[in-house]
């Protein structure tokens, strides 16, 4: 007999409540720099990726009224039917410079862009090799395409290429996949390596720098120096983070954006980012290249606050970015310390799986280059405290 779906719904969130696994949205009523409100409390936003400010930035702002100004609300249509506005071209342009590849293709959003790309460039003769921790738009991507898919261990280099060795030649195509800045460990990808790898191997690279652009390089282009001749085959970044907007691109051969033009189903079926968007994102592409100090101060608090989990706090935290996690052995203090936070004005979330491995729930931290250092000592304070307790 077929079971009720309301039944069987329930019963599934019943189990997720019982395993301390419930997601539920918060309503934010306002914000204001790092202050935001919920339910009438102020609190201090540690959970958002917004990691220069950009995203209330009044140059950011005043771009999108242009945008709206000159081509209205919406983008009316996908791109290849009458969507396609010139910003999309001056935004593109930006973004090869800002690169330093040969071409360039706008998404309606980093999901979108991963997704799309991978289930466009591989099929069921292919195969992709993918981190262990890639994020969920990379193995959706992969799942869609149909190629067959093996996972390496977290950066293990000799990992991968053990598979390598075994597996590549079965198949026609191959992409390896990775992220360089992971969104929750923080830690970084051995892209070098990587590149080294797909070239002994004959596979295409695909880079996903969605939580680098903006923070790393010189001029905030991401882990791969712009000047470098070596680059992954494709790179992905995003507006959504660092560069305060919303949207993503990939980096890539002006052959493969054709392909892609003509093949990847987001960019195809979907309605084009709106002119607001557009404009906003090439005026962030202007400002990131000037906020190295930004840059500079965000990865320093970054380093102390991870030395503080470790030697002050005597928890186990890791990588190397922006990004903190307060790695944690269970589900229930993981929430425990997210309401424990939350109570005392911070606003930080307990990611838990499956974003992330079961044995691993956290409490990702993500700073901005805007926070103060009275606040993140208030920070500090607070969980040396909670940590006194449990
Ligand atoms: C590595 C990575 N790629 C892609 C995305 C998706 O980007 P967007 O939020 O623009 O959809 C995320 C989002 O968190 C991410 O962490």
């Amino acid at each position: 007999m077929s079971e009720d779906p309301k039944v069987f719904f329930e019963k599934e969130l019943l189990e997720l409540k019982t395993k301390g696994l419930y997601r539920s949205l918060k309503q934010i009523d306002d914000l204001k720099g790092l202050a935001i409100s919920i339910g009438g409390k102020s609190l201090i936003d540690l959970s958002s990726n917004d990691y220069l400010g950009l995203s209330q930035d009044l140059r950011l702002i005043d771009a999108s009224i242009k945008g709206i100004k000159a081509f209205g609300c919406g983008s009316r249509a996908s791109r290849l039917m009458s969507g396609n506005i010139r910003a999309f071209y001056d935004l593109e342009k930006k973004i090869c410079e800002f690169k330093g590849h040969e071409a360039s293709l706008v998404f309606g959003s980093g999901y979108i862009c991963n997704l799309s790309i991978i289930s466009a460039l591989l099929g069921p003769e292919d195969a992709i090799f993918m981190d262990r921790m890639s994020h969920a738009s990379i193995v959706d991507g992969a799942l869609l395409s149909r190629a067959r898919i093996f996972r390496f261990n977290h950066n293990d280099i000799s990992h991968l290429e053990k598979k390598l060795k075994e597996y590549r030649n079965r198949y026609k195509k191959a992409l390896i996949a990775t992220e360089s800045v992971f969104s929750m460990d923080g830690d970084i990808a051995p892209i070098e390596e990587l590149i080294f790898l797909s070239k002994r191997y004959d596979c295409l690279f695909l880079l996903d720098e969605a939580h680098a652009i903006g923070v790393f390089g010189r001029e905030g282009e991401g882990l791969v120096p712009r000047s470098t001749p070596e680059k992954p085959h494709i790179m992905i970044g995003t507006f959504g983070k660092a560069l305060g907007s919303y949207g993503a691109f990939c980096t890539t051969t002006k052959t493969i954006r054709n392909f892609l033009i003509n093949k990847a189903r987001g960019l195809i079926y979907s309605t084009a980012l709106p002119p607001s968007i557009l404009f906003a994102n090439i005026e962030a592409l202007r400002i990131v290249k000037d906020l190295k100090e930004d840059r500079k101060r965000l990865l320093g608090i970054s380093r102390d606050f991870r030395r503080f989990i470790q030697y002050e706090l005597g928890q186990k935290t890791t990588g190397a970015s922006q990004i903190c996690p307060l790695i944690l052995k269970n589900n229930k203090t993981s929430l425990e310390l997210e309401k424990y936070l939350f109570e005392k004005g911070f606003f930080a979330k307990a990611i838990r799986y499956p974003t992330v491995p079961k044995d691993s729930p956290r409490i990702r931290f993500s700073f901005t280059s805007k926070i103060g250092q009275e606040t993140l000592e208030m920070l500090k304070e607070v969980l040396k405290e909670f940590f006194e307790r449990n």
